[in-house]
């Protein structure tokens, strides 16, 4: 027996280890190591403080990724310039440390002036993620006015043909009025926005949005296109592509974590079934997915040519993580799976395989865009971010 036994726990270790990357069908089976959320927060918040002072403060420079070995900044203008000063107003929020205060309402000033730009539709991501935070931690009406500013500016992007907001002014030989799924994300602002004003407006072009996305963007599969084009005289589809996935065709990982989110909250404020019914689906097309490994950080794009050899998406993980901590407080049938799939995602996370020890991020593997050739593999602030984000609402669980 024991010569069985001798025989049988190598065999049974190799077969785990080399499976351990692979995709592998889903099942719902409980999650056995749950991370201790506080715990990690209290890690995170810790190597936060001391990495602000090992950070130089460059208002041109916030962080962004690490190239080379060092850490890469980019200006306020960038569609990630919102994430530090987000990610240190909810580790504040957590450890009620002055320092992490401090710091986030120095990087926050340095994004505040992007509320008046009517070029991008980034403004929830760049404007609501620092002051959205800011004002519900502190209460304070200053913070309250620089989104309310910012969700003034990002309704002049809305058409009434279309019936949605315009993402981007770039490629016009392409594209005339383009919308893409991570937009979805903008539009928790704008709901905030009536609920603080009265003004019926933004809640009216955010639900608008929200509904002609749910009309356009998805396949029959419930995966979604990243971009669709619109005619902006008569509303009409004029084509389906892809910018940062594989091909038109595929399903690009960051994108389906947008849209699971960004339907969670469209519920969160609707409360029309259509959303909650799609963020559903969503989440049930990421995690029946044959290529989503086992430890469910996807590769970068659900159909990626060489899968298992692709990188992988941790900031596509982190936002579903987050995402489904709040899918399961509106679908609490089935809340158990929900948390179930995202208890497994931040154990993976917060394993050694993906912690990063370039100040000031935490996670590594993450991928900005395959086809752009960026941040292929690196750290990425917006997956810290939404990591933070997602530890917290477990840790409130
Ligand atoms: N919103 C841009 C991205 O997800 O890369």
């Amino acid at each position: 027996m024991k010569v069985f036994l001798y025989c049988l726990i190598p065999i049974l270790l190799f077969y785990c280890s080399s499976h351990a990357d692979q995709p592998s069908k889903r099942t719902e089976s409980k999650t056995d190591n749950v991370v201790n959320a506080e715990e990690v927060l209290s890690s995170l918040a810790k190597r936060a403080i001391s990495d602000i002072s090992k950070i130089e403060f460059d208002s041109t420079k916030i962080p962004r990724t690490v190239e080379g070995g060092k850490l890469k900044g980019t200006p306020s203008k960038s569609w990630t310039s919102g994430f530090y000063p987000g990610l240190l107003w909810q580790l504040y929020d957590f450890t009620n440390e002055a320092a992490l205060k401090n710091a986030a309402i120095k990087w926050s000033m340095v994004v505040e002036k992007e509320k008046m730009d009517n070029g991008t539709h980034d403004l929830g991501f760049k404007i609501y993620c620092p002051f959205g935070n800011a004002y519900k931690i502190t209460k304070e009406e200053k913070y309250k006015e620089v989104f309310l500013s910012a969700a003034s500016t990002l309704s002049t992007r809305y058409n009434q043909n279309v019936a949605a907001i315009r993402s981007w002014d770039f490629n016009k030989d392409v594209w005339q009025y383009p919308v893409i799924i991570d937009n979805m994300m903008n539009l928790e602002m704008l709901f905030e926005a009536t609920k603080l004003t009265g003004d019926s407006s933004f809640h009216y072009i955010a639900n608008q949005h929200a509904s002609t996305t749910l009309k356009n963007h998805f396949r029959k599969d419930n995966s979604s296109y990243h971009v669709v084009d619109y005619n902006p005289n008569t509303g009409e589809v004029n084509n389906k592509h892809t910018h940062q996935g594989f091909n038109h065709e595929s399903a690009w990982s960051r994108g389906q974590a947008w849209g699971l989110y960004g339907f969670t909250v469209a519920y969160r404020y609707t409360n029309d079934k259509k959303y909650l019914q799609q963020a559903r689906k969503i989440a049930d097309f990421i995690f029946t997915n044959e290529n989503l490994p086992s430890d469910m950080v996807p590769y970068w794009d659900y159909n990626a040519p060489n899968i298992p050899d692709e990188p992988r998406d941790v900031s596509a993980a982190a936002i579903t993580a987050s995402g489904l901590y709040e899918l399961a407080t509106h679908d609490t049938s089935s809340a158990d799976k929900y948390h179930n799939w995202a208890n497994k995602i931040l154990q993976s996370l917060s394993s050694k395989k993906y912690k990063c020890s370039t100040p000031p991020f935490f996670l590594q593997h993450s991928v900005g865009s395959v086809p752009g050739e960026f941040e292929v593999d690196a750290p990425i602030i917006y997956a810290d971010y939404y990591y933070v984000e997602a530890l917290l609402r477990q840790s409130k669980i």
